[in-house]
């Protein structure tokens, strides 16, 4: 009975970790099974799901996953790819998987992205003075020492840019697209820069991806694409772009200075954290394997290789 207390308790505390790590949790193969039959399985564990729910909204368990969230990123902070908050932030997470009584917590080296932001600016110029609120896309390039100074081409679409891409030559294209999901409009932020690039754009801005602002910059990582120039990219507030929209469209003339000194350095050691749970009826078989992301959104993403060997829920 104790053992298995035991064993609810750290299940549901790894819910609730899960909650604000990304845990990914491999889909468990069918093992030919039907679908049909798959789904009546995972179905019948609702009563167990039910009850996790129940005690991490309104049990005992309330409010734990926010304070320790709350813990994690005050005491953490950014944890920046190849930067030692995130030597900090898997240490901690490390050491918390075990506290929590999870099994098999383990460390595996990693090597991964090590890009530092370092300073940055965009200013605004004409039609008037405006200092913009921006941060780097990870993996952007430096400009030129003292910035780039250059006209602005605001776009609300790939297509506009394809359209108009004799005025996209040394300008700096913004991109202003709308919000429609996630999914489908961050393809702004992963390839604008080069999309701009290959019709000779300087630098690219591009409006953060989000449906919601309070003059916030929203940033990501961003993919360069082979063969093509590699010119500097960050993102900038919804705020700033509809504006800047809106001045171009009234055929106002718009100038900006992008600096930033980002640099991006050989690949640094880190590690994926592991952690699994042995199911308690029975622990003979597989477990449930979590690798958990303890990356932050305002950098370039800790991307875990997901273990190619794992298997299995439950
Ligand atoms: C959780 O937080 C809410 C809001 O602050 C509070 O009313 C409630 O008592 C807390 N629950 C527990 C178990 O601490
Ligand atoms: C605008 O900014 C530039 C560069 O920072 C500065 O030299 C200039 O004096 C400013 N103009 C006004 C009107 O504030």
């Amino acid at each position: 009975m104790q053992g298995r207390q035991i064993k609810q308790c750290g299940l549901s505390s790894l819910t609730l970790l899960a909650t604000f790590l990304h845990c990914n949790c491999l889909p468990h193969s069918t093992g030919g099974k039907p679908f049909p039959e798959t789904a009546k399985e995972i179905a019948s564990y609702a009563k167990v799901a039910k009850s996790i729910i129940d005690l991490a909204v309104y049990g005992k368990a309330q409010n734990r996953s926010y304070e320790r969230l709350a813990d994690f990123t005050d005491t953490i902070g950014n944890r920046v790819s190849g930067s030692k908050n995130l030597d900090l932030a898997i240490k901690y997470m490390f050491s918390a998987l075990r506290k929590d009584g999870l099994e098999n917590v383990h460390l595996e080296p990693v090597k991964i992205p090590h890009w530092v932001r370092g300073e940055e600016s965009a200013v605004m110029l004409q039609p008037r003075n405006h200092t913009m609120a921006i941060l780097g896309l990870g993996s952007s390039v430096a400009t030129p020492q003292g910035g780039i100074e250059a006209e602005v081409l605001v776009v609300e679409s790939f297509e506009e840019l394809k359209k108009r891409q004799k005025e996209a030559i040394g300008k700096i294209v913004v991109y202003n697209q709308p919000f429609v999901s996630y999914g489908e409009t961050v393809q702004y932020r992963e390839f604008g820069a080069s999309k701009a690039a290959e019709v000779g754009a300087v630098a690219t801005l591009i409006r953060s991806i989000t449906p919601f602002s309070i003059n916030s910059p929203h940033t990501g990582w961003q993919d360069y694409q082979e063969g093509v120039q590699k010119i500097p990219t960050a993102c900038i507030t919804v705020e700033d772009a509809m504006m800047m929209a809106r001045m171009a469209k009234r055929g106002q003339r718009i100038v900006v200075r992008l600096t930033m000194n980002a640099q991006t350095f050989p690949d640094a050691d880190s590690f994926n954290t592991v952690a699994e749970i042995i199911g308690s009826e029975h622990p003979e078989q597989p477990g449930l394997v979590l690798i958990v992301m303890v990356r932050t959104e305002d950098v370039p993403s800790l991307i875990v290789p997901l273990l190619t060997s794992h298997r299995r829920v439950m």
